[in-house]
């Protein structure tokens, strides 16, 4: 099994317009989707489909705390999350003709002290009871430690778990401290926790050797529809995606996250491991849904995914 964390949930509202958005003028929005928003959760959809069990957790408060969980029901993932005092937050994408999408995402509502230590002693250790794997995924809400992803890894890798860190700025550097099993940056990512450019794949290897070398055992850089790059014990491993018209990249991350904590609860070998997260990640980008992947899609891409070991 596989638990998924979710610190900044969100109700996430679609609105789609039937003419370019403006500024200063009153917009009738042509039809609002509301779903469960958050990349956690989007790991959840992905192991779901991959035919695991998933339990998801995190934060969740308020009317929209509420919303939010009995949307995750209908989509029929397993939830145990926390409830807080603060409001669950919504995220807005508008989509219009002239700008595609404009994104409105909100901070997130406070999170107390005693919150965050009920999370980190109670519902946490308990969500991982029965999980072999856990993925932490995102951003964190106001009013939580900066380390509180550090203090995660810890305690989930105490009690023996596997532990994927996917996340970005000083929230991936304080939970580097607690060294994951894995961490997925993508390029843009390692650049801002190295401080340096990463252009090429020496540069890339380089890198990722530099967090290796920290005590992380699997560094897996993604590059987009360029494909990834996985440092691991048996070696250095290129997973290169065939060329295709992509839909909808969102959540390509997080399904490469997902597929990971898939192929660990497996115990597959490097190279499967790579090929099969590589593959979910692209059979993702085929699909206009985010967090979703059609079979035969998946299964074409496994056959025509290259993975090298460079070393
Ligand atoms: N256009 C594409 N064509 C083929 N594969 C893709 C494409 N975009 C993404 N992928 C696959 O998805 C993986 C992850 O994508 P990417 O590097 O964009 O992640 P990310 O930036 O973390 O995404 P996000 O955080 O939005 O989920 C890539 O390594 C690749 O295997
Ligand atoms: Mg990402």
């Amino acid at each position: 099994m596989i638990t998924t964390v979710t610190l900044n949930a969100s109700v996430d509202k679609a609105y789609h317009m039937d003419r370019d958005i403006g500024g200063g003028e009153v917009m009738r929005v042509a039809e609002c989707r509301n779903s469960a928003g958050g990349k956690g959760l989007n790991v959840a959809r992905i192991v779901k489909l991959c035919g695991e069990d998933v339990l998801t957790t995190g934060l969740a408060g308020g009317f929209n705390g509420a919303y939010l969980e009995s949307m995750l029901k209908e989509d029929g993932l397993r939830c145990a999350f926390q409830r807080i005092a603060g409001e669950t937050r919504s995220c807005i994408n508008i989509l219009d003709p002239k700008f595609g999408s404009t994104e409105f995402l909100e901070p997130g509502c406070d999170v107390t002290p005693q919150e965050e230590e009920i999370f980190l002693t109670e519902t946490f250790p308990a969500a991982l009871r029965s999980c072999a794997v856990v993925t932490l995924s995102g951003s964190v809400p106001k009013g939580m430690s900066a380390d509180i992803y550090r203090r995660l890894v810890e305690t989930a890798k105490a009690l023996g778990k596997a532990v994927i860190l996917d996340t970005s700025g000083e929230t991936l550097t304080e939970g580097l401290k607690g060294l994951p099993t894995m961490v997925k940056p993508n390029k843009e990512e390692l650049e801002a926790l190295l401080g340096e450019t990463v252009e090429t794949e020496e540069d890339c290897l380089r890198a990722a050797d530099k967090l290796r070398e920290r005590g992380i055992d699997y560094v897996v850089v993604s590059l987009g529809k360029d494909g990834s790059m996985m440092v691991c014990p048996e070696g250095a491993y290129v997973a290169r995606p065939p060329k295709i018209e992509a839909v909808n990249t969102v959540g390509c991350g997080d399904s490469m996250v997902a597929a990971f904590a898939v192929g660990m609860d497996r115990n597959s070998d490097s190279e499967n491991l790579l090929r099969f997260a590589s593959a979910v990640a692209t059979a993702n980008a085929l699909s206009s849904e985010t967090g979703s992947f059609r079979q035969e899609d998946l299964d074409s891409l496994l056959s025509r995914t290259e993975v090298s070991k460079i070393r």
